[in-house]
């Protein structure tokens, strides 16, 4: 009886390890466009992406997730990056697709990226928020989140919160929780909107153009054959390490007051205050 507990427990904690696992770049993502473009190196600890004239190059999870905790360390192009786009994001397929968005938008050099980020739920996004960054995202890396759980996302960079979207089913607003997602990562051009509407092209002699990735973790549940590899856990564990908090993580009142923060200084667009945009009157989820 206690070697079948002592097994017992040696699967459950190796298990619950193995959200916590730090990622490789090799064993958690496919390079799936660019060719040569993209390229993993360190053993599996370091990626980058590259675009020139011909193409640009992106990544994404082997796994589908079903709610997790996603964390990714990215260095973004740097010098003159106008016309460029980096995307990293969370989809799932289909013509009714959900998806999470974070997109860094380029520029000439000296003039800030915008971070442009969105929610689409059921196929429907112009959730569209932008913010700039409080720091140079081309001079180090720094860690861009995505926080998804059943009550809410939550955008994070370096851990501080820049966006939640709440969960507002109860007033008819879906949210993402039936479809699993991938996490999908790009680099690419498109100088014909992204830096200062369109007006700022692509200048191909900087070329190419390469953004770096390191450090991705995944506390998150895989999704695979219509089954959670947190449904185990969740019911039968009382205990929650530490590596599972973001699953029912909401903003405390430090992470509130840095959310304003941002918001109040950093914030270049909100959907939710664009009343030109919504002369009908603005999407339900913006009433406070
Ligand atoms: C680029 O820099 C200009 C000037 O500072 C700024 O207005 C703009 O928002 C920046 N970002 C993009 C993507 O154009």
């Amino acid at each position: 009886m206690k070697v079948v507990l002592v097994v017992f427990c040696l699967i459950m904690s190796s298990l619950m390890m193995k959200g916590a696992q730090a990622g490789d770049f090799y064993r958690d993502f496919d390079l799936t466009w660019g060719g040569q473009r993209a390229k993993i190196s360190e053993g599996g600890q370091f990626l980058t992406l590259s675009l020139d004239k011909y193409s640009g190059s992106g990544f994404q999870s082997k796994n589908e997730y079903l709610f997790g905790r996603i964390d990714l360390q990215l260095k973004l192009v740097p010098g003159n990056s106008a016309g460029t786009v980096t995307t990293y994001y969370l989809s799932s397929q289909g013509p009714a697709h959900d998806e999470i968005d974070f997109e860094f938008l380029g520029n000439l050099s000296g003039n800030p990226y915008t971070v442009h980020t969105n929610v689409f739920t059921q196929g429907k996004g112009n959730r569209e928020q932008q913010f700039y960054l409080w720091f140079d995202p081309t001079k180090a890396f720094h860690t861009y989140s995505i926080l998804w759980n059943p009550q809410r996302i939550l955008f994070l960079v370096d851990n501080v919160p820049i966006r939640e979207f709440v969960n507002k089913e109860s007033m008819g607003v879906p949210f993402p929780n039936k479809q699993a997602m991938r996490i999908y990562s790009s680099l690419w051009n498109a100088d014909d909107w992204a830096t200062m509407g369109g007006r700022v092209k692509t200048d191909w002699t900087q070329a190419p153009f390469t953004a770096s990735y390191r450090n991705f973790n995944a506390n998150a549940c895989a999704w695979s054959a219509g089954k959670s590899s947190c449904a185990s856990t969740t019911t039968t564990s009382s205990t929650t390490s530490s590596s599972d908090v973001w699953r029912t993580q909401a903003l405390d009142a430090n992470g509130r007051q840095r959310l304003k923060w941002v918001q109040k200084k950093f914030m270049i667009y909100n959907y939710c205050t664009d009343l030109k945009r919504f002369p009908q009157g603005l999407p339900p989820e913006c009433k406070k």
